[in-house]
């Protein structure tokens, strides 16, 4: 029976230590209530008075045995299982991100956004009209002649006989005017416009705008200057010069175009300027008597200033690019850069 025990012993510490996975089924075999050692143990009946304590001391010894090396291979497993599920949850935070490809602002927009926020800054307010015009809004309240070439219909998009796509953002004036009967009237309007152009380097058919409109009494070229050359400092730079130039539209008396110092060279003249200097962003005015009677306001008592920029003028500089068509081609490898 020793030796019996003894087998007993030696196969089941064998087995614990060979376990793999749960050592419960390895218990029950030896230890259950119809394990091996208890089989055993029933057997002491037969046994003789002074062999039995010899005996069950064996079992007894045996028994530790067992569940000592239980204890030993079962704190083993749990160390293998853990260091198996870390493996397994690996995580290498040096690993390349995936790019979530978020969108952005549109270059364009971001131009706009911010040019409505200086004048915001300066009193502004933002007036809005309609992309599909009238004809009269957009040239005859405006003052062109009949026969203006803009009104041509190689130049704009006519819709009927009587509306358009608006070829410009002035006519929001008009509609300014006759919204706010009694000025001070302090307002931009920032739009799409519409011409019938071919896209190239300098022309799309569609395009933006940011129309300005000042008026009050007393309102002279001066505050125009003073306005305009504040506005490019805050948007170029504080070195920036403004340069006004003789010009002429129907809508304005006397009218300007107006450049501003190229922002990459300080005015000496460089690739973004083409050797300029200077780059053209604008035109602008004192607003025409005519055009004042047509927005209901008397040019006897009011004066006004008005302005319209070019929105894609202002992101080219702002990008550092020469070509309209790359910010309307939307090739997301160029956009990333804005
Ligand atoms: N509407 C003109 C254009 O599209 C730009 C312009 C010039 C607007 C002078 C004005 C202005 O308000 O006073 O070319």
């Amino acid at each position: 029976m020793k030796q019996q025990l003894e087998q007993i012993r030696i196969a089941a510490v064998a087995e614990i230590e060979a376990a793999d996975t749960s050592l419960e089924e390895i218990r029950i075999k030896y230890l259950g209530k119809k394990g091996e050692l208890t089989k055993i143990l029933r057997g002491m009946g037969s046994l003789s008075a002074e062999e039995r304590p010899v005996i069950g001391a064996v079992a007894n010894e045996v028994r530790n045995c067992i569940e000592s090396a239980l204890e030993v291979r079962g704190a083993e497993l749990k160390k293998i299982a853990l260091a198996r599920s870390l493996e397994a949850e690996k995580l290498d935070v040096t690993y390349d991100a995936i790019d979530p490809n978020a969108g952005h602002i549109h270059p364009i927009t971001k131009a706009m956004k911010r040019m409505t926020e200086i004048f915001i800054d300066m009193g502004f307010t933002v007036a809005e009209g309609p992309e599909v015009e009238t004809v009269y809004n957009n040239f005859d309240a405006l003052n062109a002649p009949a026969d203006h070439p803009s009104r041509d219909f190689q130049d704009t998009f006519y819709i009927t006989e009587n509306t358009l796509l608006r070829t410009q953002t002035s006519p929001v004036q008009i509609r300014a005017m006759l919204n706010n009967p009694n000025p001070p009237i302090r307002i931009i309007s920032p739009g799409r416009v519409y011409r019938s152009d071919v896209a190239d380097a300098s022309h799309s058919p569609v395009f933006h705008q940011l129309e300005g409109l000042v008026i009050d009494k007393g309102i002279t070229m001066g505050d125009l200057k003073g306005i305009l050359s504040t506005f490019a400092k805050t948007m170029f730079g504080p070195e920036t010069k403004t340069r006004f130039r003789p010009h002429n539209f129907p809508f304005t008396e006397p009218s300007a175009e107006v450049d501003v110092s190229c922002f990459v060279c300080g005015g000496k003249g460089c690739r973004l300027c083409k050797g300029e200097g200077w780059m053209e962003i604008l035109g602008s005015g004192m607003v025409h008597p005519e055009v004042l009677r047509a927005g209901g306001i008397d040019p006897d008592v009011y004066t006004g200033f008005a302005f319209g920029m070019g929105v894609e003028r202002v992101a080219m500089v702002m990008a550092g690019i020469d070509d309209l068509r790359l910010l309307y081609e939307n090739d997301a490898r160029f956009l990333k850069q804005f």
